[in-house]
């Protein structure tokens, strides 16, 4: 049983008008075929042209960035797993066929300077080239679709377009080519079928060589009419968003150059954008650029937010550093992106955004400066941005990727990420309850459960777990947004994402609710509440573990009284001799070839008694001047998954970061319990401890009654309580005229909650309720499984008991009195 003790009249502060946003990506194919509902793949034709200064090695297969970066290409189809689920076999020219005709791509006569080739077909009478769009192209009885072309023919032509799946032709029209330059062609097709994997046709009955340009195929209707999906837009709108985050994400990186985002060639006609590979691998013909993003946020009442990139590419990925004067060529494009959207008519971009439809200047308040990066090379490039875009957009709002090493960065908020598992985020719903208010605010703008549960209904309670955390932090937590957004089912490069969608349907993983649940019940005050609750502590892998630098020495380790010996090389190699073993490098390790720049320990796990959850662990270990030495337990929880759903890159259950290791270490004659790998966080006080070097030393470590207790030679030095997590959150805000708490109870059991107010509420009020299985989660087949329900109840008091649910997010309306 829990308690929360709410005090209204106590205003802690105002609720964080922006706080739940949505951030989107171009990723997952969520773009092109997606939100923006091209329904022709390879539209331009440029699918299979390698990212500029990529080379191939394996015809086509990977490719590798100038710094060494390697990637799945496969001739431009993308991922390998794409490719092995495609519906039929890819051509080199990616969705487009040919039947009674030659297909060749044409560098030389393309529709115009930004466009690199064309489709030069030549029709033999009756030949036919087909594009095959997105895994099929939709047709719905009645729909009406806009197909244009920009087309060139050696001779007068006439081309039959249709849209057909095998003999049942579901739309058809006619297309009269006059021989001369490339001219635009526009056609209205209206379904006559419901069909999902039609394709487009167009056929000419003569011998003719005819080049398109460019050609598009897309629905008449669209979100208020400006070019988006309806149900998607829905979803999102349903949220009750503040602000849109975008285009990104790693993809405003790339990983060099030329694959990062430019805002120039995102904006004008469409046909004349150059397209640009996209680091979630594949072509973006960019017609979802900053104008449609920012009509996007105008359609739906929302702010703008930019993410730039500063002048780097992605550091995760072999990063290349732009020289000064391609620096300044990015922040010039960063500027203009701001007057684009903020500029009068008479400036440049102004302009641009006028005779785009829309004169009025943009509300672009917030601006991102480079996403996920970090270190001096950011830290430099930072500055250089923030100062000329303050210089001529003072009110505006920075935000910084880091919070800088050494001096604090000048920033409004900072963008803090976290991908991780169900307890991480249950854990942390203190995280920024200690916050340094004097540094810059913060911005969570990317997390999710990416780890066990994924896309399921646990992980979406433990998210809400941490979106109570954010809201109990709004004076210093400004903005929040989950991610990815969306997903094509038929391209997924990463799991899980808010929404998942095929050609003609979506529909929403658990965690959506919760965010809408949220978005609906903001309130306009946080007040101080009071809550006492059930503590769970975080399950372990029940391995003992030895760690320490490369080189260490032990002997003759125990665990539960039997000995134990090494038999999982976390990190490092193990190297018996004698009666001794040695915690070596592994020479094939990534740290040995690139060498880290932070502190890269060993870690080896010992014995296979996978289920003790208690237990002692010693071990004799050799203890040498200047080096760490340690010992440890695995705490994690099981089964242990990683992106196990799709990942094209899937990491073993034994993946050290997803480990955690608690670790008793010893250095320079200083011990302290550490958690985590690279970068750990201590856990415990640190203690001086007499320590001979040169000999070997008996380490101890004891997990009981939910502490590690650690030991050298027999004498108690330190301890720590184990990493554990609420049962249940809650966080209360107020209007003039109700209160309105959010309770999620992460325990497996319902909790019957006491809740008492200092003030008097109606009896009846309303309840938004989320619960069910760990497990449940929605499917394009069940797609309402798993969804929150708004419910009136009674029986609400000054002093009155709601019982929550195992795993639930409950939101309850009281009225006051
Ligand atoms: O959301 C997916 C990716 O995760 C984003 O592109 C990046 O910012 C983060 O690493």
């Amino acid at each position: 049983m829990s308690r929360i003790q709410i005090h209204t009249k106590e205003k802690r502060f105002p609720v964080a008008p922006d706080l739940y946003g949505l951030f989107f990506e171009d990723i997952n194919r969520a773009g092109d075929g997606g939100l923006y509902p091209e329904m022709l793949r390879n539209r331009s034709f440029e699918d299979s042209l390698l990212p500029e200064g990529c080379i191939t090695k394996d015809g086509g297969k990977t490719f590798v960035s100038p710094t060494g970066w390697i990637e799945e290409f496969n001739g431009g189809e993308g991922m390998n797993d794409w490719v092995k689920n495609h519906p039929v076999a890819p051509t080199p020219i990616p969705a487009w066929y040919s039947e009674n005709a030659e297909i060749t791509l044409n560098g030389e006569d393309t529709l115009n300077k930004n466009r690199r080739v064309s489709l030069q077909t030549s029709f033999r009478p009756g030949g036919v080239i087909r594009n095959i769009g997105f895994c099929g192209v939709p047709q719905e009885k009645g729909r009406r679709y806009h197909l244009y072309a920009f087309i060139k023919a050696d001779r007068p032509v006439t081309l039959e377009v249709s849209i057909a799946e095998g003999k049942n032709i579901s739309a058809c029209g006619k297309i009269k080519v006059c021989p001369g330059d490339y001219t635009r062609h526009d056609l209205e097709l209206t379904a006559s079928i419901t069909t999902r994997n039609a394709e487009l046709r167009i056929m000419c009955g003569e011998e003719a060589v005819v080049n398109f340009g460019f050609i598009s195929l897309m629905p008449c209707d669209t979100f208020m009419g400006h070019g988006l999906r309806v149900d998607l837009v829905e979803k999102l709108r349903d949220l009750h968003p503040s602000f849109l985050r975008f285009p990104g994400g790693c993809i405003v990186e790339g990983f060099t150059k030329q694959t990062a985002m430019y805002f120039k060639n995102t904006v004008g006609p469409v046909w004349e954008r150059p397209s640009h590979w996209l680091l979630w691998h594949y072509r973006t013909t960019n017609g979802l650029g900053f104008h449609e993003y920012l009509q996007l946020c105008e359609d739906l009442g929302i702010s703008p937010l930019y993410v730039c990139n500063c002048g780097m590419s992605c550091q995760g990925r072999q990063p290349y550093y732009f020289t000064e004067d391609e620096t300044k060529e990015m922040l010039e494009d960063t500027l203009a992106a701001l007057e684009y959207a903020r500029g009068p008519v008479s400036s440049k971009w102004g302009a641009l955004r006028a005779k785009m439809g829309h004169a009025e200047p943009f509300p672009l308040r917030y601006l991102e400066i480079g996403n996920e990066n970090g270190g001096p090379e950011y830290e430099r490039r930072y500055k250089l941005v923030r100062k000329a875009v303050l210089e001529r957009y003072p009110d505006i709002t920075i935000i910084a990727n880091d919070r800088g090493r050494g001096e604090i960065l000048e920033a409004d908020m900072v963008d803090d990420h976290y991908y991780n598992m169900p307890e991480f985020f249950a854990e942390n719903v203190g995280i920024y309850d200690s916050y340094d208010r004097t540094k810059p605010n913060v911005f969570v703008g990317e997390f999710a459960v990416n780890q066990t549960y994924e896309g399921q209904l646990r992980a979406a309670i433990s998210e809400a777990m941490f979106m109570v955390g954010l809201e109990r932090n709004q004076d210093t937590v400004k903005l929040a947004s989950y991610a990815p957004l969306l997903e094509n089912v038929n391209f997924s490069s990463w799991y899980p994402n808010l929404i998942i969608f095929d050609n003609r349907r979506s529909y929403a993983i658990p965690t959506y609710y919760v965010w809408r649940m949220f978005g609906r019940n903001r309130g306009d005050y946080v007040v101080k509440s009071e809550e006492e609750t059930g503590k769970i502590y975080r399950d372990f892998h029940g391995l003992p573990m030895v760690c320490g630098d490369f080189g260490m020495r032990f002997r003759n380790a125990v665990y539960n009284g039997k000995p134990v010996a090494p038999t999982r090389e976390l990190l490092g190699k193990i190297v018996p001799e004698g009666d001794e073993y040695i915690l070596a490098e592994d020479p094939e390790s990534v740290f040995a070839k690139h060498p880290a720049p932070f502190h890269v320990p060993g870690f080896a796990a010992l014995g296979e008694d996978l289920e003790s959850r208690e237990g002692v662990f010693e071990a004799e270990v050799f203890a040498e001047e200047g080096k760490e030495i340690g010992v440890g337990v695995l705490c994690a929880p099981k089964p242990l998954s990683f992106y196990d759903r799709m990942n094209p890159n899937p990491h073993g259950e034994w993946m050290l970061t997803n480990l955690e290791p608690l670790r008793f270490v010893i250095r320079d004659r200083k011990a302290q319990i550490v958690r985590g790998t690279i970068m750990p966080k201590p856990v415990s006080e640190q203690k001086p401890v007499e320590l001979a070097a040169g000999r070997f030393h008996k380490l101890r470590c004891e997990v009981a009654e939910g502490f590690l207790r650690c030991y050298i030679n027999g004498k108690f030095v330190v301890s720590t309580e184990l990493p554990h997590y609420p049962t249940m959150a809650s966080v209360t805000t107020v209007t003039d005229r109700e209160v309105i708490i959010k309770a999620v109870n992460f325990a497996n059991t319902a909790d019957e909650i006491a809740i008492s107010l200092d003030c008097e509420v109606e009896s009846d009020y309303t309840l938004s309720i989320l619960s069910g299985a760990a497990d449940a989660e929605n499917s394009f087949e069940n797609p309402d499984n798993v969804h929150d329900e708004v419910v009136p109840r009674s029986g609400a008091a000054k002093e009155f008991r709601y019982t929550a649910p195992p795993l639930s997010v409950s939101v309850l309306r009281l009225r006051k009195k």
